[in-house]
């Protein structure tokens, strides 16, 4: 009997024991649910105080699919903004490539940004962009070095070259022109990525005919479609056929500096790469031994980026502004009649001139307007250096902050009717300040801007007063993979040459 109690006691505490030991593991892992679940709700509370609204997407990818996606539609990569802009409002966040990327599209933000004044932020692309531009192109290049590269870059752009291109790129409009009569459709951006790319080879490199040309033509083509593409070096895909393509354009550029540097071909002077090579050294020479002189791979990288820089923008730029016209009769007859007056005034004269240009008023406006309503450049990336504050949302260092340039010119507190084609809408008086912003501002403002108004005002001036045109498809839908908003049909037009009366009309 004693026996049996005590087996049953023992049996008693075995199970009491178990009882404690399940009940104190219970115990423990319930502990951890709570601390986990208390952690979580206190660092969502603190990561998201004050900072831009928006979604990170799924983990590891963000939202770098929906971006994919937007690149590849007709609506363009912009629209990959826009929702979002819709759904968060003006300032929003999202995670891209791995990155944290935030939007801002108030005056105010663009001007602190884009001035930089407190060091905060420097430019940066993505990891596509980067490595098919050169990681010495200027685009690229941290905050030192930029301004070094820039310095010798700014003197090319010089109000005697300018003088100089305007008569050469004349030269060009009025030879492709002469032949569009002779078409039954031209494509107007087929034409203008030609003119374009034959202008700034010429410009830089005084390429601009031959296989040389032929090849620069296809493979800058190919560089630009790789610009958005997924960074994957693997054979086949879109970025690794843009790499193929920059070794292609670096393999040429290599050529012409080692002919310059054994005194065959080009004169020195007569183009970029020729005062690069020649002020290059001089300004080394008198700056002394500490003066870093730029390497054959900074000026590749860098002529490169001219070509991509002036052809595909401009080209984009034109397209659009021939549409706009054609969707604008009243805005194209005012334009016709000041640019007839024009040609009227010195009908002898072969090319135009500076001046001429200078005295094209509301042509001007013409320009500006497309450029606002097209945002070639529809926003600016910069990397945030330190932690900050924008638009009293907190902003950590390493987060890219971009400038939205296409919202604050479709801004209707900004611009009266904003989708509305209104070049008069620039008059005399001053606009609103970083209301404008095409061509960027600050220091990062674009280097060819009076080379790419240039180039618009003497294609306007004679496409309207050689021809009259039709778009004959009206479709609105923006080019897949292109990183400057492009139109998908290119622009199809059936022209007639204008027909001159007796009072030169
Ligand atoms: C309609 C035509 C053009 C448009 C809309 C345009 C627009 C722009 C914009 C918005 C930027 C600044 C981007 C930023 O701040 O992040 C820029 C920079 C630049 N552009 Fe243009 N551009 C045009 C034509 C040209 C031409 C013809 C050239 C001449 C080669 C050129 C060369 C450059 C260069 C070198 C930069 C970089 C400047 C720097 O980072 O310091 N662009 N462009």
């Amino acid at each position: 009997m004693a026996t049996l109690v005590s087996q049953g006691q023992i049996f008693l505490s075995c199970y009491a024991l178990m009882l404690v030991v399940l009940g104190a593991l219970l115990f423990l892992i319930l502990y951890q649910i709570v601390k986990m679940l208390l952690l979580l709700k206190y660092r969502n509370q603190e990561s998201t105080a004050n900072i831009p609204p928006g979604s990170t997407g799924l983990p590891f990818v963000g939202e770098t699919l929906q971006f994919m996606a937007a690149i590849n539609s007709h609506k363009g990569f912009y629209d990959f903004v826009r929702i979002r802009r819709l759904r968060y409002g003006n300032c929003f966040r999202t995670n891209i490539f791995g990155e944290t990327h935030v939007f801002v599209s108030s005056t105010e933000s663009a001007k602190a940004i884009l001035n930089n004044d407190s060091g905060k932020f420097t430019k940066r692309y993505i990891k596509s962009i980067a490595e098919l531009v050169g990681h010495q192109s200027l685009l690229c290049a941290s905050h030192q070095h930029h301004k070094l590269i820039r310095g010798r870059l700014s003197n090319l752009f010089s109000m005697t070259s300018l003088s100089l291109f305007i008569k050469q790129f004349d030269q060009l409009i009025v030879d492709n022109l002469s032949s569009w009569e002779h078409k039954a459709t031209v494509v107007v951006l087929d034409e203008a990525l030609k003119i374009t790319c034959k202008a700034m080879c010429k410009m830089l490199m005084n390429i601009e005919s031959g296989y040389k040309l032929e090849i620069l033509q296809k493979e800058v083509a190919r560089v630009c479609e790789a610009l958005l593409a997924f960074p994957l070096r693997i054979p086949g895909t879109r970025f690794y056929k843009g790499l193929q393509a920059r070794k292609r354009i670096m393999s040429i550029i290599e050529e012409e500096i080692s002919d310059r540097r054994r005194g065959l071909g080009t004169n020195q002077h007569e183009d970029f790469l020729g005062s690069l090579l020649a002020g290059d050294d001089k300004a080394c020479y008198e700056a002394g031994p500490n003066r870093q002189k730029l390497l054959d791979s900074e000026i590749q990288d860098n002529i490169l980026t001219m070509i991509i820089a002036g052809q595909d923008t401009t080209a984009s730029a034109v397209t659009w502004m021939v549409k706009y016209l054609d969707d604008n009769q009243e805005v194209l007859h005012t334009l016709r009649d000041e640019q007839l007056q024009l040609a009227r005034k010195s009908p002898e004269k072969t090319f135009l001139t500076l001046e001429d240009l200078n005295d094209m008023p509301y042509a001007s406006k013409v320009v500006k307007e497309s450029l606002r309503m097209a945002s070639i450049v529809p926003w600016f990336p910069r990397l945030a250096l330190h932690d900050c504050e924008i638009e009293r949302f907190k902003i950590k260092k390493g987060w890219n902050v971009n400038i939205d340039a296409r919202a604050v010119h479709l801004n209707p507190t900004m611009y009266n009717d904003p989708k509305k084609f209104n070049p008069s809408r620039f008059g005399d008086a001053e606009s609103r300040p970083y209301s404008f912003l095409a061509f960027g501002m600050g220091g990062r403002t674009c280097l060819g801007i009076n080379m790419a108004k240039a180039m618009m005002l003497v294609f306007l001036h004679r496409l309207v007063t050689t021809y009259r045109w039709k778009v004959i498809d009206q479709d609105s839908s923006i080019e897949k993979w292109a990183m400057f908003s492009r139109l998908k049909s290119g622009c199809p037009v059936i022209v007639k040459r204008v027909v001159y009366d007796d009072d030169g009309y």
